[in-house]
């Protein structure tokens, strides 16, 4: 793949389609291991997270549930650190073992609110997992216990993420370049 503008800015191919599988993969295996008989609730947040959580899903051979939510903490290519209220939560959470599934996790801001929502709910345990997790943007202890793939702390998008609205479409990631 060539590169990709998007708005004012300019693409990279980053991490391709299979290597996105292979680490899904890995997580699957994980979450299939430790939810087996405990049916647990994943909670994609919307919008980036709808590829991860169907490739993810594809992949989860145990009994399981799944809904969305929806909240929005983010404009352009650095974290605002606003978070909007949360939408679309109608499930019953309560003595559920949810697992929150996530686009990527940055500075941490929408998890951490996510996380004290659900909690609130009284769920049997939440997890987190993500397809992409910035370690070095990340400002929080909370554990981010599933993730496919760890990358620098780069601006990216496709497979779900977006900038300004464009690129969620586009296979693999693609990676800002920078001037
Ligand atoms: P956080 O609250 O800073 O952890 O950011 C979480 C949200 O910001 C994600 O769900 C994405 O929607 C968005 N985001 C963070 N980093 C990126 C990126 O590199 N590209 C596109 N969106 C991003």
């Amino acid at each position: 793949m060539t590169t990709v503008q998007l708005h004012d800015l300019r693409f990279e191919p980053f991490i391709s389609e299979q290597e996105l599988g292979r680490a899904i993969d890995v997580v699957a295996v994980g979450i299939n291991a430790k939810y087996a008989g405990m049916r647990p609730l994943f909670i994609g947040v919307l919008n980036g997270s709808f590829f991860f959580a169907s490739e993810l899903l594809k992949r989860i051979t145990i009994e399981c549930e799944i809904t969305f939510v929806k909240v929005a903490s983010y404009h352009g290519t650095t974290s605002t650190g606003q978070v909007h209220q949360l939408i679309g939560l109608n499930e019953r959470i309560h003595g559920r073992h949810v697992v929150v599934l996530e686009d990527i996790v940055d500075t941490g801001n929408t998890i951490e609110h996510l996380m004290g929502v659900l909690a609130d709910h009284q769920p049997a345990s939440v997890s987190v997992a993500a397809l992409l997790f910035k370690p070095a943007a990340y400002k929080k202890d909370l554990p981010i216990e599933h993730v496919a793939m760890r990358i620098p702390n780069d601006f990216v998008v496709g497979s779900g993420l977006d900038h300004d609205g464009l690129g969620r479409n586009l296979p693999g990631i693609l990676r800002l370049i920078k001037d």
